[in-house]
């Protein structure tokens, strides 16, 4: 082994593993990748034995916390007695989920199809918005729109929706040719200084109409959006955003997907972020949250009025499948998953002490010019970091200060990998208020560090 890797496995895992989205050089300057041993509660703890708070719960999926074995139970049991689907089959276990999903989502949403993760429930989604319109008799309308700032997954389609700095897609041109960009309902980027929260949201639904005129509303399949997007920091729309980007859809015929991979299941202090917003989609995407990661797990569930589409002659049916599909080792773990998430009343601790957080980083912003604004709900929240306060520019990406941060919060035992100008904050639902007072107190110490810096 060459010294400047903290073990074995650092080193092998540089030589052998893509990790993705990572500079594998970088991480060799780090000594290798962090590698895991043991995760228990919200701590993390590396193979050399240094424990780290994890910011971000794994990516933001690990609601229930680290370290449950009554869901590694509940898997292994599931496992040894049926660990598979044969074709066009399913098991118990995963028509149980499919039904209490059915039970906790809002509005009439009340039939799942299930896959394994995230990109996937998307690409799923998308497929069964466009088989709906084409059932329908309206064999043209396959354009998608989505937002700017959003991200929606890695796979062709799902990586070309959206789009923000720490997901560069240059090498993967020619982008699909279906797709309608729209701005993010970022009130602080917003153009116009003095628009209201309100009048900002006008502006942005009078845009998407005129883009769907533009491009034809009998083209357009869906409208595809997070009701509270991670990326750019929890942004959390003003209130007449969802219901009026509802409207329109309606008004053209065009339906409205939730992607609710990061805030379904409770992860915003409400079950879901549709009951957020006030607003029910026809389809919702889902995943992490399911399982709390436990397993890989996604799905998208739908209306009646999708569903009923794909019955009657065979040829009406969905043509849409995966191997793993509804696999019963993750049905075990999504049941099990929720049934914590309920007895513990995480989706209230959620609230609670999101709450606390919002304070807590609402005080830092304050106090350091280098933060722009803090933005989220829940456990779902960010900072923002700016050169300047006025114009809001940022720092040159050469400076490398999304590193520096990373390295100052590692350095007091906080694990948050800080991308690009935002500084995720995304605990699991476990979390306490001394947890809570511990991470914001790291942030704040790091900050002021860096703030000096650089003056
Ligand atoms: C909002 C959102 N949608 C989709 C995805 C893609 O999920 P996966 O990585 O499980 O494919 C992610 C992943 O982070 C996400 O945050």
């Amino acid at each position: 082994m060459s010294n400047k890797y903290k073990n074995n496995f650092a080193e092998s895992a540089n030589n052998h593993m893509y990790i993705g989205m990572i500079n594998e050089s970088s991480l060799e300057k780090e000594g290798g990748p962090l590698i895991v041993k043991k995760a228990e509660g919200i701590y993390l703890t590396s193979y050399d034995d240094e424990k780290y708070f994890d910011g971000i719960s794994g990516m933001y999926f690990r609601n229930v916390g680290h370290g449950r074995e009554e869901i590694a139970k509940a898997i292994y049991e599931q496992l040894t007695d049926v660990s598979m689907n044969v074709y066009a089959a399913t098991t118990p276990v995963a028509v149980k989920l499919a039904k209490k999903i059915a039970d906790i989502t809002p509005g009439n949403l009340n039939k799942t199809f299930f896959c394994q993760g995230g990109s996937e429930a998307n690409e799923s989604s998308l497929k069964m918005a466009q088989a709906y319109h084409v059932r329908n008799g309206e064999r043209g309308r396959y354009k998608i729109i989505s937002r700017d700032g959003s991200y929606h997954g890695s796979t062709y389609q799902t990586m070309w929706l959206g789009g923000h700095p720490g997901f560069p897609r240059t090498d993967y041109h020619p982008a699909p040719t279906n797709l309608i960009h729209v701005d993010q309902p970022n009130y602080y980027r917003r153009s116009i200084k003095d628009q209201s929260p309100e009048e900002f949201a006008e502006y942005l639904v009078k845009d998407i109409e005129e883009k769907i005129l533009f491009h034809g509303p009998d083209s357009i399949s869906c409208f595809l959006g997070e009701p509270v997007s991670q990326p750019l920091g929890g942004v959390v729309p003003p209130d007449n955003y969802w219901p009026m980007v509802r409207e329109v859809c309606d008004k053209y015929g065009i339906l409205l997907i939730f992607d609710e991979v990061i805030t379904g299941f409770g992860r915003l202090g409400e079950w879901f972020g549709s009951n957020i917003v006030n607003t029910t989609p026809d389809i919702m995407s889902f995943a992490k949250g399911v399982t709390s990661g436990y397993f890989p797990l996604g799905g998208s569930i739908s209306t009646k009025k999708i569903s009923d589409s794909f019955l009657g002659e065979p040829k009406k049916s969905w043509s849409h499948m995966y191997t793993y599909s509804a696999h019963p080792g993750g049905a075990a773990a999504g049941l099990k998953n929720l049934e914590i998430v309920e007895r513990e009343n995480l989706v209230e601790n959620a609230k609670k002490r999101g709450e606390q957080l919002f304070e807590n980083l609402s005080e830092i912003k304050n106090k350091y010019k280098i933060v722009g604004d803090n933005r989220g709900v829940g456990l779902l929240q960010g900072l923002e970091i700016v050169k300047n306060e006025e114009t809001k520019e940022h720092f040159d990406s050469s400076l490398n200060l999304n590193q520096i941060l990373t390295e100052k919060l590692k350095n007091r035992g906080i694990w948050i990998r800080v991308p690009a100008f935002i500084l995720p904050v995304a605990p699991a639902l476990t979390v306490t208020k001394d947890q809570v007072d511990q991470i914001s107190t790291a942030i704040d110490e790091s900050i002021g560090e860096l703030e000096k810096e650089i003056s």
